[in-house]
């Protein structure tokens, strides 16, 4: 085996981290365009583990001293049946499966070669998974074949605007907590995982949003609105209180305007968890100041000499 450079090795975990992030929104999408059933909720988890392979690929990258990117890699978006989506996710592992085979045969460091066997496994199981989901939509398109195809309900256009902004608000929220996340881990573990954990919250309140527009047959976005990425722990979390400041003020605006009472419902029930992020992450904040401040006081001062007077005369 020639041996990797640090870089090359950031390089190409980079890249799988962009693939993995491709996967998640692929997935989703697919999951939240069927619309509720056992089929989504099965696609739904195989994306949640590919946060996982995000998050693991992330981690080793700041480990090795690089940058984790929030960079999509090809995201399949073509297709119109659910057995051709399906078709599309069995390809994205068959791509996964390659690149990851690939890589073990350069990678060297054991323990990183544990973490891509684990989730090449993975990408395997997934693999099957998508290919007995292909025949199993394809029976379901056949027993469909000649009922009636229910309408999509028509939406109001600040309804659609208010689901529209929440998508590319709440993969925003995702990214920046995940990053944030990634960054800390090796600093603050307490942060890092709280993050971790409200990233996933915010992935739920994607799919609430982006399962509202597929429902009225409408397509979500996938873009994402901007994403803030500081260097210190502080910084953080000060632009994720303000962030979830700016959030919960605007689902209340749009609450003012919106129409459905059902999509006004969900809307708000992530503008309530979004009250409950704020005052996490202020939490967080006054904690990190407290720990920041208890370190300062306890710290000897260097130009102090350790003995005084008194000492000496104790020392009589
Ligand atoms: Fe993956
Ligand atoms: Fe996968
Ligand atoms: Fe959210
Ligand atoms: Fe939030």
């Amino acid at each position: 085996m020639a041996k990797l450079s640090n870089a090359e090795l950031i390089r190409m975990l980079q890249a799988a981290a962009k693939d993995e992030h491709a996967a998640i929104i692929q997935y989703l999408r697919h999951a939240y365009l069927m619309g509720e059933g056992e089929l989504a909720c099965e696609i739904e988890g195989i994306a949640r583990e590919e946060m996982r392979h995000f998050w693991m690929l992330s981690r080793w990258i700041v480990k090795l001293g690089g940058e984790p990117t929030i960079t999509r890699g090809f995201t399949d978006l073509d297709g119109v049946t659910v057995p051709d989506w399906m078709r599309r996710d069995v390809a994205a592992e068959d791509r996964a499966i390659a690149m990851y085979t690939n890589y073990l045969t350069k990678i060297e460091d054991p323990d990183l070669r544990a973490d891509i066997e684990h989730i090449l496994a993975d990408e395997e199981r997934h693999n099957g998974d998508f290919t007995h989901f292909v025949e199993k939509a394809e029976a379901e398109l056949l027993a469909e074949a000649g009922s009636e195809e229910e309408m999509a309900e028509i939406i109001a256009a600040i309804d659609e605007e208010a689901l529209n902004w929440g998508v590319g608000h709440e993969y925003a929220a995702l990214l920046q907590y995940l990053m944030h996340s990634f960054k800390l881990h090796q600093t603050d573990e307490e942060v890092s995982s709280q993050l971790e954990m409200q990233a996933i919250n915010e992935m739920q309140h994607f799919g609430w949003f982006g399962e509202g527009l597929a429902d009225h047959g409408k397509e979500m976005p996938l873009e994402h609105h901007g994403v803030t990425l500081p260097a210190k722990m502080r910084e953080m979390l000060e632009a994720d209180v303000q962030l979830e400041q700016e959030t919960s003020a605007m689902y209340a605006e749009y609450l003012t305007r919106m129409e459905n009472e059902e999509l006004k419902g969900v809307v708000d029930d992530a503008r309530g968890q979004e009250l409950y992020h704020e005052s996490l992450f202020s939490r967080l904040l006054k904690r990190a100041d407290d720990l920041a401040e208890k370190e300062a006081s306890e710290t000897p001062k260097p130009s102090r000499p350790s003995w005084t007077i008194g000492t000496l005369k104790k020392g009589e």
